[in-house]
């Protein structure tokens, strides 16, 4: 399928046609961040832009053969500390796919605001916002990371580069969502998105910090008030798992997981998982081909066919699933029922 620029603009059509890939370009990172799902550097191994060329090379092959479209996540890590990360984004997008760059927003410049301004096919860049108030923030990514952020933000707005800001929730900043929710609205976010914590990597460390489904309920039920108040002006990511549960005729609410059914994870040294944080490998994208393993992996067929114990009568299955990551991280199972689904607390 062609790149065709009105998907940029059309995010439900966009969604349905495209095959999405969060690429770790490295594990590298300058902060060291208390929830985060990688642990200390484990992959020292990084792939050459040329190797990554031809993993990407035979991706698009097999996305061609579905004619669908492929947006590759740039991530990892913190992305740009990889010097060559310009070189390997200009190189995706020659191979016809759109990005995104997901960042921390702390080493932001006018050299790297330049290259970003060359990328044609660049979706949005996501910068990491853990509060809507420094303190909070701060306290989860370190000192002196608020401000920068927030100043990646203010720069990328004003150079027209659409922002998306992502927000990982548990009890430590719960209590800061509806700040992070008002300040998105005054710096003029476009795509806002609120995930819950998966303890796993470092992020294991605040396990006990995981929400009850109550909280998950009433985070939701106030996310869901920002979308509709700003409903046709800024994109809240609520089709999720468990976002069904509030049912809402006005929004777009819930949707599956993507990971093994529309997405795959890609790590700095081309191994394979479904997400990062379910720590299953699958395959390599230089010993495999991307084709046989999207086929052949035994476990992204149980991602896809096995039944989630305890949500086998649930009429939202499916737009649901629930969160595979976060059963597996908290209770070694992935095809168990999502502990923070909240249906018995609806009316
Ligand atoms: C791993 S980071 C990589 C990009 C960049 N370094 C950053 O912080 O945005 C991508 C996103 O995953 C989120 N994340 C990290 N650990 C997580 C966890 N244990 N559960 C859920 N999300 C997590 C981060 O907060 C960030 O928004
Ligand atoms: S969440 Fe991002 S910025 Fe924080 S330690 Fe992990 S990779 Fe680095
Ligand atoms: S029972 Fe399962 S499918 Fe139904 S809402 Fe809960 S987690 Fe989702």
């Amino acid at each position: 399928m062609k790149l065709n620029k009105k998907y940029l603009d059309d995010p439900r059509e966009y969604s349905k046609k495209t095959f999405r890939v969060q690429w770790h370009l490295t594990e590298r990172c300058n902060l060291k961040c208390i929830h985060c799902y990688q642990d200390e550097i484990q992959i020292k191994e990084e792939f050459s832009i040329a190797e990554i060329q031809k993993a990407a090379t035979m991706l698009k092959k097999t996305i061609d053969k579905w004619n669908m479209l492929c947006e590759i996540s740039v991530t990892g890590g913190e992305p740009f500390v990889r010097k060559d990360w310009f070189e390997i984004c200009k190189m995706f997008e020659d191979l016809g796919f759109f990005l995104s760059i997901l960042t921390n927003g702390t080493i932001m410049d006018e050299g790297i605001l330049k290259k970003l301004k060359q990328l044609k096919n660049l979706k949005y860049i996501q910068v990491s916002l853990d509060g809507g108030t420094k303190s909070v923030h701060e306290k989860i990514r370190g000192l002196n990371t608020f401000e920068k952020a927030l100043s990646t933000i203010r720069l990328l707005k004003k150079n027209n580069i659409r922002v998306a800001t992502k927000f990982t929730i548990h009890k430590l900043n719960q209590y800061d969502l509806k700040t992070y929710l008002d300040l998105t609205e005054n710096i003029d976010v476009d795509l806002i998105s609120v995930a819950r914590l998966i303890p796993w990597g470092m992020g294991r460390q605040i396990r006990e910090m995981t929400m009850s489904k109550e909280e998950v309920k009433q985070a939701f039920e106030l996310i869901l008030s920002y979308a509709k108040k700003n409903a046709g002006q800024k994109l809240y990511n609520t089709r999720r798992p468990l976002w069904c549960l509030l049912k809402d005729s006005d929004t777009d609410l819930g949707g599956r997981c993507v990971a093994a059914y529309n997405g795959l994870t890609i790590l700095p040294n081309g191994d394979v998982l479904p997400c990062r944080p379910m720590g299953v490998i699958v395959g390599n994208v230089l010993k495999n081909t991307f084709f046989e393993i999207w086929y052949t992996s035994d476990f992204l067929w149980k991602v896809r066919n096995m039944s989630r114990e305890g949500c086998e009568k649930c009429n939202n299955y499916d737009v649901c699933g629930g969160c595979i990551a976060i059963s597996h991280a908290l209770h070694d199972d992935f095809f168990i029922k999502d502990p923070q689904c909240f249906k018995e607390l609806i009316k």
